[in-house]
């Protein structure tokens, strides 16, 4: 029987035949807009709710815009920074303004994945961290794709190393098929792949899970949607996207 980590996302862990097996590191991988930075955050409230502490590395976003898009959802994480649960690791700002200052956890040269490494691993041992989100890795590699997989693979290494189940967020653009970089599909050990598809004149939610080593789980296009309280998985309806 293969360890899980439930993601407490309302129908995920349904169509994952129940949850990700322990020290995954899986791609969390869609076009804009899709739902990858909410999926992920709310993997780290769901977390925090059952005591497990959780770390968020900003790439894309500001530290506090961050944590200002959590408390759309109520997920309001103040209280879990003070007492040393959670962490937003800020590797967005290089330091750059007065916000900045106040970070505790701030990556100097973002551009660098040794120096991410360095002080993502720093958050996890300091808050015992057992789910990591990374949001989002293709901002390492978009200007170099040749260098996508070890960035993956280093990563992962860190991750599953130190116990924890993560997600790294992986931006494809609208049209692409793929999950986003040459190899990186492989190194990761699954992929959930969120789209938003225009069907008879209207924008629909659905997720696929596309790999998931150690388990089987469903194989269908299931709907899913997004409200303020965050996303919602159903598991009994299958989308059929027009070819
Ligand atoms: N309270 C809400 N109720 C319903 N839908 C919402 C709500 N808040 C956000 N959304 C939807 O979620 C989308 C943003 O989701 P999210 O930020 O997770 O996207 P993303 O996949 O991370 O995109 P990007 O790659 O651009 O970062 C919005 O475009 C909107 O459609
Ligand atoms: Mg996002």
């Amino acid at each position: 029987m293969v360890e899980r980590v439930k993601t407490g996302v309302p129908g995920l862990d349904e169509v994952l035949n129940g949850g990700i097996p322990k020290r995954s590191i899986i791609l969390i991988a869609g076009g804009p807009g899709t739902g990858k930075s909410i999926m992920g955050m709310q993997y780290l409230w769901n977390g925090l709710q059952i005591g497990e502490p959780g770390v968020y590395v900003a790439l894309e976003e500001h530290p506090v815009q961050v944590r200002v898009n959590m408390r759309q959802f109520n997920w309001d994480v103040k209280s879990y920074e003070a007492k040393g649960v959670f962490a937003v690791v800020d590797a967005f700002t290089a330091g750059v303004g007065e916000a900045a200052k106040r970070e505790k956890y701030v990556v100097k040269d973002p551009t660098d994945v040794g120096t991410i490494v360095d002080v993502v691993r720093q958050a996890i041992s300091d808050t015992g961290a057992q789910r990591v989100v990374v949001d989002s890795v293709s901002t390492l590699y978009l200007t170099k794709p040749s260098i996508a997989r070890s960035v993956v693979l280093q990563l992962k290494k860190l991750l599953s190393g130190m116990g924890t189940t993560s997600m790294l967020i992986s931006q494809v653009s609208v049209t692409e098929r793929g999950f986003g970089g040459p190899g990186v599909e492989h190194a990761a050990d699954g992929i959930v792949r969120l789209d938003l598809d225009e069907i008879d004149g209207e924008l629909v939610r659905s997720l696929i899970i596309w790999k998931m080593r150690g388990t089987s789980h469903s194989m269908k296009r299931h709907l899913f949607e997004i409200s303020d309280k965050g996303i919602v998985v159903y598991p009994d309806k299958v989308v059929k996207l027009k070819t």
